[in-house]
């Protein structure tokens, strides 16, 4: 009979649908028993659709009862939402947040498109009609929320030893910018920021929100679905260039999404034209490609944000240009966005009992 070590090490091979890390290394595999013959292996995943769960179940029987001496393998998948509570010290699961009503990521194919910065206005403009918002920096590496949102502290601990998140403009706010000092470099390897981030979800004291916005850090790869998968995400935007577009890379971004079953509320361009100080428009990486692209991926198209200074300046300012110049043209154009977004989002998840 193998023993669990070894069952481990087979699960090794089952890799994770569409991606070509596995699920152990995942986090997903809670357990492994032995039992003479029989192997009963506990999976925790973030969603119920069978087409996935399905051949992961199948694809666990088949390489661990393959090996030498296992007679039958059962395979138990938990869900959030499951009822069981999990016992202490397991890899916790998206479980919705008690108070948070929505939570959604901000994404892209490539990185430097402006995420933090369609991530940091659109909170801002949520917040200024009276919506309960949070902003949260899963950048681990290169978090950018405080110096675009302008506020650098330690967050205090409240009595029951939970974080409670800074704010500024009517944003709540959390980012590993507030407790790393300013330019050291973070090292962290993949679990502990996915630790982290589990913390920023479970132990800081967001409150009520009506939004909780999640800029993610750039590219789409193992350690974003990571990420994903720890947050109970009800919708993802997608921020591209209309030279990304052009080049497929949107479709990246939007493959995150998709593997997780979360829904795509709709694509932003960002950087779409730069208007010359005489009226004259450039489109700068070609124009129009985000709509395209949003067309024939039938995902909404939420707008585009031209180039402008006033943006550029404001994050580096730490005043978003949605709250330093609410009338002006960028500003208006994020709006805009936001009342898209709106629509694009799905009716709110029913409050846990
Ligand atoms: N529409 C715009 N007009 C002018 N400057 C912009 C615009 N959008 C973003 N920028 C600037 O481009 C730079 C990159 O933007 P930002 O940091 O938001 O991108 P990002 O996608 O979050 O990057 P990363 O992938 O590194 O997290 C910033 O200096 C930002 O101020
Ligand atoms: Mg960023």
């Amino acid at each position: 009979m193998p023993t669990e070590e070894q069952i481990h090490a087979a699960l090794r091979q089952v890799k994770y649908p569409g991606f070509s890390r596995d699920i152990v290394s995942f986090g997903l595999v809670r357990s492994v028993r032995v039992e003479d013959g029989r192997v009963v292996i506990q999976l925790e995943l973030s969603t119920r659709k069978p087409e996935l769960v399905a051949p992961l179940e199948a694809e666990c029987k088949s390489t661990v009862g393959s090996l030498p001496g296992v007679q039958s393998v059962q395979v138990d998948v938990r869900m959030p939402g499951g009822g069981e509570g999990a016992p202490a010290g397991s890899m916790p699961v998206p479980r919705r947040i008690p108070g948070i009503r929505r939570i959604v990521a901000v994404a892209s194919g490539k990185g430097g498109v402006g995420k933090s910065t369609v991530s940091v206005n659109l909170a801002c403009g949520l917040a200024r009609q009276n919506a309960r918002v949070g902003l949260l920096d899963c950048d681990i590496y290169g978090p950018s929320i405080p110096l675009m949102m302008g506020i650098h502290q330690r967050p205090s601990l409240n009595e029951k030893q939970q974080i409670e998140p800074l704010a500024n403009y009517g944003v709540k706010l959390m980012s590993i910018g507030f407790l790393v000092d300013g330019d050291a470099p973070v090292i962290w390897r993949g679990p502990m920021i996915v630790k982290t981030i589990q913390q920023f979800l479970g132990s800081v004291a967001w409150g009520e929100l009506d939004y909780l916005l999640i800029d993610l850090p750039p590219g789409t790869g193992d350690a974003q679905l990571t990420l994903c998968q720890t947050v109970p995400l009800d919708g993802g935007l997608v921020v591209t260039t209309p030279q990304e577009a052009s080049l497929g890379v949107v479709r990246k971004g939007m493959g995150m999404f998709q593997k997780l079953n979360v829904p795509i509320l709709g694509i932003i361009e960002n950087m779409s034209y730069f208007t010359a100080p005489d009226g004259q428009r450039i489109e700068i990486f070609g124009h129009g490609g985000g709509s395209q692209e949003a067309r024939r991926q039938s995902v909404p198209f939420l707008g585009e944000i031209p180039i402008f200074t006033e943006i550029r300046i404001g994050g580096d300012r730490g005043t978003p240009v949605v709250v330093d110049a609410p009338q002006s043209a960028p500003a208006q154009a994020f709006l805009q966005i936001v009342e898209r977004m709106k629509q694009a989002m799905p009716a709110a998840s029913p409050q846990p009992l």
